[in-house]
Parts: C-alpha cells; structure tokens; sequence
C-alpha cells in the first residue's frame, strides 16, 4: 500500500493510515456494540480495504473485526496473527471447505498466511504437505505437515506424492500456479493470493480494469473446469467474525501461533518497513505502542 498497492482504491481517499492487524484494550464502543466492553484485551484485524488504519493509538474497526486477545498470548504475539489467518481461513473454510481427513498441499509455508494455513488444516483434521525455504523446514515439521520440501533444494514436482484436495498458493507465480493445478485432484480446489484484481484495477483504473479481471478469472474458471475438472479461485482476505473465533480458539490453545522476528516502536516505522523490504527479517515485524 505504501508502494502503490491498491492505489485505484485509495488514491482518491488519500492521506490514509497503514496497518491492519491489531492487539489492544477497547477504550470506547458504539452504542449498537454487544459483545464488547471498555477496558477489555482484544485482537484482530481491519478490513483490507479500510483507510484508517492501525498505525495509531486509536484504532477504530467493528465489532465484527475484533475477538477478546487469547489470555495465553502477548499483545505482540497476538497482533502478528489475525490478517494472516483470516486470509487463510477465507481460502481453506469459506472457499475450499476443507475437512477432516482431506490433503491440502501449502506452497509457500513458510510465509505468514502458508504458516497460519497450515496450522489451521492441522487442527480440522487434514493431511498436509508444504513447500518452503531450508530454514523452515523443521518449523513446518513441529507444526505437523507429513512433509516440508525445501523449494531451493528439490525439484518439488519429483517430492512431493499423490494428489490434494486443495492447493493454497501464497507465492501465486505462473510456476507456481501451474505446479499447483497438476497436483489437485478432480473437484479440488486451487486458491491463489496473487489475484490480478487489484493490479488490473490499479493499471487501468476501477471501471475498466474491474471488468478486466472478471473475465480474466471467469475465462481460467472454465479453461480450468474443463481441462482438469478443479476449480480456480483468486482469494481475498476478508473480516469473519466466526474465523476470528476459531483463530482465537487455536491461539488460545497453542495450535496457531505466528513466530514474531522482531518489535519496533511506532516511532520507528520507516525502520520496520526498510528491515522487511530488505529481507533481513524473514518472518513478522510487530509495531509497538508505548
Ligand atoms: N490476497 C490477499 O488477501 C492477501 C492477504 C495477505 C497476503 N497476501 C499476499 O500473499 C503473499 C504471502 O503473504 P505473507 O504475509 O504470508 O508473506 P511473508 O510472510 O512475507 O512470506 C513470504 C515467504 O514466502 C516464501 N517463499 C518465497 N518464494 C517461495 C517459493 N517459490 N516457494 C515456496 N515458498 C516461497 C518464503 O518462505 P521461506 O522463508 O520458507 O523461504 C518467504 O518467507 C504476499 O505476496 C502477500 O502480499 C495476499
């Protein structure tokens, strides 16, 4: 986003407030909020379309964004997962509804949303295999997967075994993609992060590139449907007030956690973004308030 990301969106809107993930105590609600109350511990995260974000002291989102902070977790360990997921569990429970007993194979685990992907197929019962950096390897393992292949080391198509019910791919290039779509079975799903809406609406503007991108993924929905009986969908984050619960849950539990590389202060945001953008911290950058 601060790159240009979203710009047909938010450029109009501008100046607007980065940050969607969230971990703090309620200091106010709204008269038509229920299941909160002042002064209580919370977490979640910001629609991604949302223009003010959590950059701040005050964060304002709905009730529907927020869940009580699992007690056995820190502010900072919270705040690292929710958007992450949330976007995984959009692909795995709204999309693919994946259930107990199923294979799903993970490209790209070692990622924030492949890690929390993965965590959630372990706790619904599924058989789950991942690619991923060396470094990652013994993380994925702890984590349960029946197998972690090292991207950078094998030839993942000679590795990895048998046919999945669904493919989450969090890197979503055309290798990838390709890669993903011969190992699914017939009827399974295949759920790409990398969607062209928001590049083609960026390119072209909203009224022309939306309609761009509909056809796009309408033509490769039936390309697909046809020459390998799977189904193809581009998968978007999105607020679930029921994922958030069962993320929660997990969280509280241990069996979804999101290893946290390192804390800046608010104060040092343009540090935070510059030790990410260099790929000096692998895994999540949490901000922190005093
Ligand atoms: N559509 C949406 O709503 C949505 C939501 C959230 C994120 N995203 C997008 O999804 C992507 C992942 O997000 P994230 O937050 O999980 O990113 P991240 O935490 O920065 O993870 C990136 C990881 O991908 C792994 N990787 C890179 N190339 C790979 C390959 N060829 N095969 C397997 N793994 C590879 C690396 O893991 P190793 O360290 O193991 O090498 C790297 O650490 C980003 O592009 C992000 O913008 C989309």
């Amino acid at each position: 986003m601060r790159a240009g990301y979203g710009r047909s969106v938010f450029e109009p809107l501008l100046p607007l407030i980065l940050g969607r993930d969230v971990s703090g105590e309620v200091a106010a609600v709204g008269t038509s909020v229920h299941s909160l109350s002042v002064g209580q511990e919370v977490f979640g995260a910001l629609h991604p379309t949302a223009v003010r974000g959590t950059y701040t002291d005050y964060a304002v989102l709905s009730e529907e964004e927020l869940a009580a902070k699992p007690a056995s977790i820190t502010h900072v360990e919270a705040s690292a997962i929710p958007f992450a997921a949330l976007t995984a569990w959009r692909a795995l429970k709204s999309t693919a509804r994946i259930a107990e007993g199923q294979r799903l194979l993970v490209i790209g685990g070692g990622g924030a949303v492949g890690f929390a992907a993965i965590q959630l197929g372990v706790a619904a019962g599924c058989y789950v295999t991942t690619t991923c950096g060396g470094n990652s390897v013994a993380r994925m393992l702890e984590s349960g997967v029946e197998q972690a292949v090292d991207y950078t080391a094998e030839d993942i198509e000679v590795a990895i075994k048998g046919k999945f019910d669904a493919v989450l791919d969090t890197i979503g290039v055309p290798e990838t993609e390709r890669t993903g779509i011969n190992f699914l079975k017939r009827g399974g799903h295949y759920m790409t992060l990398q969607g062209e809406a928001a590049s083609l609406t960026d390119r072209y503007g909203l009224l022309v590139g939306l309609p761009i991108a509909t056809s796009i993924l309408l033509k490769k929905q039936i390309q697909y449907r046809y020459s390998h009986g799977i189904e193809y969908w581009w998968n978007y984050m999105r607020a679930d007030s029921d994922g958030l619960a069962e993320i929660r849950r997990l969280s509280e539990i241990g069996k979804l956690k999101m290893p946290v590389e390192k804390t800046f202060p608010i104060s040092q945001v343009r540090e935070a973004h510059e030790a990410k953008d260099s790929r000096r911290v692998p895994g999540k950058v949490v901000l922190e308030l005093d």
